[in-house]
């Protein structure tokens, strides 16, 4: 797409941001005063708008409540010590996102549309965006068909939406995990690397059956003899050896984390050994036994880095106590900082809202 990009803004008529603490945050109940929209028609993507966030009616036969035709992402937004809005990675977010696109079959959303719609809502919710180390805004896009028909193809019609909203931690405790034995959640060739709605509605009822045991999330496994590692749903998944660290290679049956991807430069950068292979199971459990495997932790845009304090395979329980998270909390600290602009950005991983709103309005009026 070429030209000026017209976005045109009505706000809210009043901030509901007095209703909500912000010192307080939960993960994914508060949602910011505005949300941007646009309209796949006639084979293109128009009316780029940003409009108060609202229930939108829709009609029940909707191709993608019947066939989950539904993508979306998730990244966040930070503030500098100069007040200054700080997008994680925008560029990863959004190719991902058209990624995800293609393997529905949906319509890929322009670039440079997505960046400076993310750039102009985030920089006009700004006064949204916590303090908290531990907080940020959250920013989720999404893509879903609009056509109401019944037939099994593909939707004519779409809507896009980004929405954003302040949020707490997505785990605020270290986790127990379960080994899944029994259900699969992806496999090579199927839709496991895709942020689509479908995997996500599958990994549901395994996990509250888990959740019934006390844990708090299952580790997916590839269905031939539940041997290899994936992932846990919510989050990827690393293991620190004495010497090394190991994370499941991206089989296309994995969600490409961008947060896992900013771990695996940094350790790297920093001088650590980290293997991005087939993970076997029973190699952690000996791993494990001879007291080498010492650290595990998820990673996530959500989840950010997650502890994990017990990993039960079949009936072997791993446990990894606090006084064992060296790593982790040093690259939780570190990506944290990176992140809220404290330490120099050396990958040139945060790009800056500043000035977005104002371009805008004068693009505008011209
Ligand atoms: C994210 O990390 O942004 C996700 O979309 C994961 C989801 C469980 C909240």
């Amino acid at each position: 797409m070429s030209g000026e990009i017209f976005i045109d803004i009505q706000r809210a008529e009043k901030s509901r941001i007095d209703e909500v603490d912000l010192q307080n945050l939960s993960f994914g109940k508060e949602f910011t005063d505005h949300m941007f929209v646009a309209d796949y028609v006639d084979g293109k993507w128009q009316n780029f708008r940003i409009e108060p966030l609202r229930a939108i009616p829709t009609h029940p036969g909707n191709l993608a409540w019947h066939y989950g035709q539904s993508i979306f992402e998730g990244m966040k937004a930070t503030k500098n010590p100069q007040g200054e809005v700080l997008l994680f990675r925008p560029d990863m977010h959004i190719k991902r996102f058209n990624t995800s696109a293609r393997r529905m079959c949906m319509p890929e959303f322009p670039e440079e549309v997505f960046l400076k719609a993310l750039k102009v809502l985030v920089e006009l919710e700004k006064h949204w965006i916590p303090n908290d180390k531990d907080a940020a805004l959250y920013i989720r896009p999404l893509m879903i068909a609009w056509d109401p028909h019944l037939g099994v193809k593909p939707s004519q019609s779409y809507k896009f939406f980004i929405m954003t909203l302040p949020v707490g931690p997505y785990y605020n405790k270290p986790l127990n995990i379960l080994v899944q034995t029994q259900y699969i959640r992806a496999v090579e060739g199927g839709v496991g690397f895709a942020k689509t709605a479908g995997n996500y509605a599958a990994s549901l009822y395994p996990t509250q059956l888990a959740q019934q045991q006390g844990f708090d999330q299952v580790l997916w496994m590839e269905p031939k003899d539940f041997r290899f590692v994936q992932e846990v749903g919510t989050m990827n998944i690393f293991f620190v050896f004495k010497d090394r660290i190991l994370t499941p290679r991206l089989t296309g049956a994995i969600l490409p984390g961008i947060t896992r991807d900013s771990i695996i430069h940094i350790l790297r950068d920093w001088g650590h050994d980290v293997r991005e292979e087939k993970v076997d199971i029973l190699d952690l459990v000996r791993a494990y036994e001879r007291g080498d495997f010492v650290e595990c932790f998820g990673s996530g845009t959500a989840a950010v880095i997650a502890n994990v304090q017990k990993l039960r395979y079949r009936d072997i329980d791993m446990f990894f106590p606090p006084d064992q998270w060296q790593l982790s909390l040093k690259l939780k600290d570190y990506l944290t900082q990176l992140k809220r602009g404290e330490v120099d950005d050396k990958y040139h991983w945060t790009v800056k809202t500043t000035g977005a709103l104002n371009q805008l309005v004068h693009a505008n009026d011209a």
